[in-house]
């Protein structure tokens, strides 16, 4: 039977027998060993692959215990502001506990998949006409007026979810690493697992890697111009390293082609923060966030186009050499 991540990890999470509880089954994702990237990078590095989740992203670990605490304490509905993924894990987990979700976000910045995703699992998405950080304010105004539980990760629930990630890291390895690597967007990952780690007593720097073109960066889910955690991300001593978006491309397309994990493009940052020397340590945990199929248009831009060829084996071994 599928536990959920509520159940796993209950004695370390705010819930009592009085939660109900909210799953789709997320959490318990593989820790892959990357021996290419290991002898490409001189290092051990570990993929933690965040993009098994139910959605196909991390934030279904908050979201489980985000949803379910605004059940418990008799919210209504749900509301949040996003950048795709949180929306689709709001909707999803909303839809599982039977309430509405509504999603705000920024006009034509999110890419298409992840509002289908969204609309077909019931939520009301509006698009608004701004960027992610005013959608996020009125997001917040909007729940500041009681009739929706705000889900995003100023929802400290939703921190407590995210920091099981951590906990299954620890405990797969048999010990800490020596650094943690996540993508840095609004922050609230990078808090999740800095909280983690106070709660084992731990000090494992971790390493948070952003679009050095924070507002426009062509990884549309880390398009975020004034992260919401930024002071938690610096009480946290956080190693903020900048990467461009031509090294988010050449770190996406290298860690499907060496490793076989096909994500999207914001979830490479950490490895594009290692490829330019930003990590530091032996033994390194790249946080692989979100799913490539979220992002196809990405892809079919980035990646290699097919070949057109006659069904005829000559011709398509002549395709096959070139
Ligand atoms: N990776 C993915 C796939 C994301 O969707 C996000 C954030 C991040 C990394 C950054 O994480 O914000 O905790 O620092 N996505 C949010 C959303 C903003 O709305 O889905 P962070």
């Amino acid at each position: 039977m599928t536990v959920s991540l509520i159940e796993r990890f209950r004695d370390r999470l705010p819930v009592s027998a009085a939660t109900p509880v909210v799953s789709l089954g997320e959490g318990s994702t593989p820790l892959l060993r990357a021996e290419r990237l290991s002898e490409r990078h001189g290092a051990e590095v570990w993929l933690k692959w965040e993009a098994s989740n139910p959605t196909g992203s991390y934030k279904d670990r908050g979201m489980t215990m985000a949803v379910s605490k605004a059940l418990e304490e008799g919210a209504a509905a749900v509301i949040c502001a996003s950048t795709g993924n949180t929306a689709a894990s709001a909707a999803a987990y909303a839809s599982r506990a039977g309430i509405p979700a509504l999603v705000l976000t920024p006009q034509g910045a999110v890419a298409g998949a992840k509002v289908a995703q969204t609309r077909m699992l019931g939520a009301k998405v509006l698009e608004v006409r701004g960027d992610f950080d005013e959608a996020l304010r009125a997001a917040r105004e909007l729940a500041d007026r009681g009739t929706h539980a705000l889900v995003n990760s100023l929802n400290p629930y939703r921190r407590d979810g995210q920091k099981t990630a951590v906990f299954e890291i620890v405990e797969e390895l048999g010990s800490a690493p020596d650094v943690f690597v996540v993508p840095y967007g609004g922050g609230g990952n990078t808090s999740a697992y800095a909280q983690a780690l106070r709660e084992l007593g731990l000090d494992t720097p971790i390493v948070s890697a952003e679009a050095d073109n924070r507002p426009a960066t062509m990884a549309s889910a880390i398009r975020i111009g004034e992260p919401a955690h930024a002071e938690s991300v610096r009480a946290a001593h956080a190693h903020v390293v900048s990467v461009s978006d031509a090294q988010i491309v050449e770190a996406w397309r290298e860690l499907a082609a060496l490793e076989g994990l096909f994500c999207e493009p914001s979830s490479a940052a950490g490895l594009a923060a290692l490829r330019k020397g930003g990590v530091d340590g032996e033994r390194i945990v790249l946080t692989i966030t979100g799913h490539g199929l979220k992002d196809t248009a990405s892809a079919e831009r980035y990646a290699p186009p097919p070949l057109l060829v006659d069904p005829d084996p000559d011709a398509i071994a002549a395709a096959a050499a070139g």
